[in-house]
């Protein structure tokens, strides 16, 4: 055998460990971040978005790394990084935001989220948790009852809505297909159903379980986008004559282009007659259960066998976290079994060792921000914040309505609203606002045409930045 000998490493490192750089460079973020939020809430720049093409941001960003000198002692990235990256970035926190389905997030979470970066505490094992995890624990089942899942509910965080649904279809596949598809493959091909509107985060799920483009039941919508009652049937038929092994039905709550939510209860009631397990797509809308105003259209998710909820759309938190609640808890621990000497002892339930049931091996410290909130405002916070962000979008509603020349696709449920200039094309309008700001919209298509689309994303949106977003479409429109 070779002799060990010690070895020599530079020390090249060791700079960036002490606790002075660590204090220091804090302290400069602090201030840079406070004044990127005051100039974004006081609607300070120009635009939201600081439109330009992306090859030419591309350049700017591969010119920077041409001049990869070395820096000042200490310091890990160049002075003015995190100036351009915030000067470059589209900013959430400016009331004139009203894009994607993305939390315009509680400002004091970045110091959690820094100081669960900092801690890094791995969370698949509970050695590697062991303040989020239990933390988790609690949280999640806390919720749960919240939400009217039943005394045996529980759930895990993850990271984000897709992988929450490819997780909760994972469990279904175990509980409903016939044969164990998790050691021996799927037997035959399955499918799941739901509405043509749904995000392609459940076609994406079950062509990644390989049942291919067939394995997603499209079922056809009422005008308004909710999933047609009277389709169901026939579409669960259709699909078992072809020789699909029909396994569950996904309810959207809501749709990501509209803001529909399907009836829930019907779905709850359809699924229990034909043996389905129900999941709830619930990434964006499911939030809404926390608000006494605003939680009808969720009338019947407490009889779901699964549903995910975003916390990075509508309730303030840093993305990624998403809930993935269970009507049975045993059901997380269906998705995965899988033997690993190196972490688990053995292959029974342990809710400590959070990786049982989580695609993640290693995942974030999810749970700090939504314990943390849970503990201090039980659901008033998320409340309030669901009431604020629908409300925003009635109005814009209402707005619209006011204004004889524009057209609403439907009243919103949610805080997502669809509308139209008639007779202009909203698509160049939609550029213009992207290219020229000062807002920033984004759009969809239905039923083959182009509508205008807000999510209403920041509480602190006013009223007179609605009707400032009206104006000036109709200047580009001039
Ligand atoms: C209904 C719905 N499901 C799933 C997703 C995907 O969620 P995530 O972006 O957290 O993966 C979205 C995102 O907009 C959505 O609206």
């Amino acid at each position: 055998m070779k002799a060990c000998s010690k070895p020599n490493v530079p020390h090249h490192w060791s700079n960036f460990y002490t606790v002075d750089a660590f204090r220091t460079s804090g302290g400069e973020m602090v201030e840079q971040l406070a004044d990127f939020l005051a100039e974004s809430q006081d609607k300070l720049h120009d635009c939201v978005l600081p439109f330009t093409p992306p090859d030419s941001r591309l350049a700017h960003w591969k010119s920077r790394l041409k001049n990869n000198a070395a820096v000042e002692s200490g310091r890990l990235w160049k002075e003015n990084l995190l100036e351009e990256v915030l000067a470059q970035s589209n900013r959430l926190h400016d009331p004139r935001y009203a894009g994607h389905q993305v939390a315009v997030p509680l400002p004091q979470l970045a110091w959690l989220q820094a100081a669960t970066a900092l801690l890094n505490n791995g969370m698949a094992i509970d050695e590697m948790g062991p303040a989020s995890s239990p933390m988790e624990e609690a949280v999640m089942q806390e919720l749960a009852q919240f939400m009217g899942l039943g005394p045996g509910a529980s759930g895990i965080l993850c990271h984000g809505g897709t992988l929450a649904s490819l997780t909760a279809l994972l469990a279904a596949r175990q509980r409903k297909a016939s044969g164990n598809s998790w050691k021996d493959g799927s037997m035959r091909p399955c499918a799941v159903m739901v509405s043509e509107q749904a995000h392609y985060c459940v076609d994406r799920a079950v062509r990644v379980m390989g049942w291919g483009a067939a394995g997603t039941v499209k079922v056809r919508t009422l005008g308004n986008h909710q999933i047609d009652p009277e389709a169901l049937q026939e579409s669960l038929e259709e699909a078992t004559a072809q020789g699909m092994e029909v396994i569950a039905v996904v309810g959207n709550a809501c749709t990501t282009s509209t803001g529909t939510f399907d009836d829930l209860e019907m779905l709850a009631s359809f699924a229990q007659q034909n043996d389905l397990w129900l999941h709830v797509d619930g990434a964006h809308g499911a939030a809404q259960v926390f608000s006494e105003r605003n939680k009808a259209p969720l009338k019947g998710m407490e009889m779901a066998d699964s549903v995910a909820m975003d916390f990075h759309k509508m309730l303030g938190v840093p993305a990624l976290c998403t809930g993935l609640f269970y009507r049975n808890g045993s059901d997380a621990y269906a998705a995965f079994s899988q033997e690993a000497a190196y972490l688990y002892e053995n292959e029974q339930e342990e809710w400590w060792n959070l990786s049982k049931r989580t695609f993640e091996c290693t995942k974030r410290m999810l749970s700090v921000a939504v314990f943390g909130i849970w503990e201090a405002h039980g659901h008033k916070l998320w409340e309030s914040l669901v009431d604020r962000l629908v409300d925003r979008a009635q109005t814009a509603a209402y707005a619209i309505a006011q204004r004889s020349s524009w057209q609403l696709f439907a009243q919103p449920y949610s805080n997502i609203v669809c509308f139209r200039l008639n007779g202009a094309d909203n698509a160049a309008l939609r550029h213009a606002m992207l290219e020229h700001g000062p807002h920033y919209i984004v759009k969809t298509v239905l039923n083959g045409e182009t509508w205008l689309r807000c999510t209403f994303q920041n509480p602190l949106t006013e009223d007179s930045d609605i009707e400032a977003l009206l104006d000036r479409l109709e200047e580009f429109a001039e």
